[in-house]
């Protein structure tokens, strides 16, 4: 049996009815800009997350790039940051979270993760801050959120913005509170992969500020208020009604999927932390884990070798992310950091993630364990 990373049409026909009819509904009315099903999605996912605004963009980095705009009009009152602006993030992430930063004007600042958790480091965010950093993007990687409390602090002592990288994270808690309720402002992907998935690309912004609310309302709408009053140089990134009426439907089902992510990251972590070879996440303690990844160390340099194996048994992993985003030829004179950022690298070489979607059957979950066991 060969068990895909992921396996979409198995959630959509879990869904299809749902689904359907949400499509459907959607073709009857024709109200394809900003229709009824944007604005209801908007504020389910506010009151989900506990914001008071939630608003619905093209994508997840469109949802970062939106976020930071708006940051820097209200709080420089320019259009874009500029160079000399420094924002502090991890260098372990896709590259959205640094590609934005430089979109955005301002200069990436990298500092290390620790290497439990794979999140930002607040001691090393600390040494990284100098009198030109603005803001900090932590990203919630893998589903897990950041140690947020010393951030929030770090934050407050140096009037930084904190701006919550949630593309990985839709419904994971930190001591309670949803992850993307804790900064300034969040951004969530809704891309296919993610726990609450779109049929293509679509992302959200969420916040309690409502001048950054009205902001980011403005620059997805080309820059202003209507049309023809239009005041900042802006986007067309408006979240598209289909996408909403299609979250719309699998949303329901998000807190059962989250708890069955967690059922299978502890089956695995349980069979898995006896095998030498391989280390299990570290849960930190503070609050769920939305296990949007489920992702061994492992050992010795021998990580492309237990890929090869598990492929060959039929079971596909993925990395992420092999390549370290302050080596990558993008940030090249373009960021700050150290040449060397020892976690991060060590990250990138012994990381691998297994299958861990919410409709695994008991089977397909025995097979990944027997698999990844059997590999000396
Ligand atoms: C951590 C992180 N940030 C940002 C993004 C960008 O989201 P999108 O692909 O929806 O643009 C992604 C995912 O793709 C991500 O994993």
């Amino acid at each position: 049996m060969n068990i895909p990373l992921l396996d979409l049409l198995r959630e959509y026909q879990y869904l299809k009815t749902d689904v359907d009819a949400a499509i459907a509904r959607a073709l009857e009315h024709q109200h394809w800009i900003l229709g009824p099903e944007v604005q209801e999605l908007e504020e389910k996912i506010a009151a989900y997350i506990g914001v008071s605004h939630a608003i619905g963009v093209a994508s997840g980095t469109d949802a970062l790039l939106l976020a930071l705009r708006a940051l820097a009009l209200k709080r420089k009152g320019t259009e874009f940051f500029d160079r000399d602006d420094e924002i502090i993030t991890t260098p372990f992430t896709f590259v959205a979270t640094a590609d934005t930063i430089l979109h955005a004007g301002a200069t990436p600042v990298f500092a290390d993760i620790q290497p439990d958790t794979f999140n930002l480091d607040p001691k090393e965010v600390e040494k990284a801050i100098t009198p030109k950093t603005v803001g900090v993007i932590p990203v919630h990687l893998y589903g897990q959120s950041c140690d947020m409390d010393p951030l929030l602090a770090l934050a407050k002592k140096h009037g930084l913005f904190i701006l919550e990288d949630c593309a990985q994270s839709f419904g994971a808690e930190y001591k309670s509170r949803k992850t993307g309720s804790i900064g300034d402002i969040a951004a969530f992907s809704f891309f296919p992969s993610k726990n609450l998935a779109a049929f293509g690309d679509a992302g959200m912004i969420a916040t309690r500020d409502p001048q950054l609310a009205e902001l980011v309302g403005i620059l997805r709408k080309h820059g202003g208020k209507d049309k023809y009053n239009v005041e900042v140089l802006g986007y067309n990134s408006r979240l598209d009604t289909l996408q909403a009426a299609i979250l719309l439907a699998k949303f329901p089902h998000i807190d059962d999927f989250n708890r069955r992510r967690r059922a299978i990251a502890a089956a695995y972590t349980q069979a898995l932390s006896v095998c030498e070879t391989v280390a299990t996440p570290t849960e930190a303690g503070w609050g769920a884990h939305a296990y949007h990844q489920y992702t061994l160390r492992v050992r010795n340099g021998r990580r492309d070798s237990l890929m090869n194996h598990l492929k060959a048994a039929g079971v596909d992993t993925a990395v992420y992310y092999p390549v370290p985003l302050h080596k990558m030829k993008l940030l090249q004179g373009r960021c700050r950091s150290a040449k060397s950022i020892g976690n991060t690298e060590q990250a990138a070489m012994e990381v691998l993630s297994l299958p861990i979607e919410p409709l695994l059957t008991d089977t397909e979950i025995n097979q990944v364990i027997s698999s990844t066991q059997t590999y000396s």
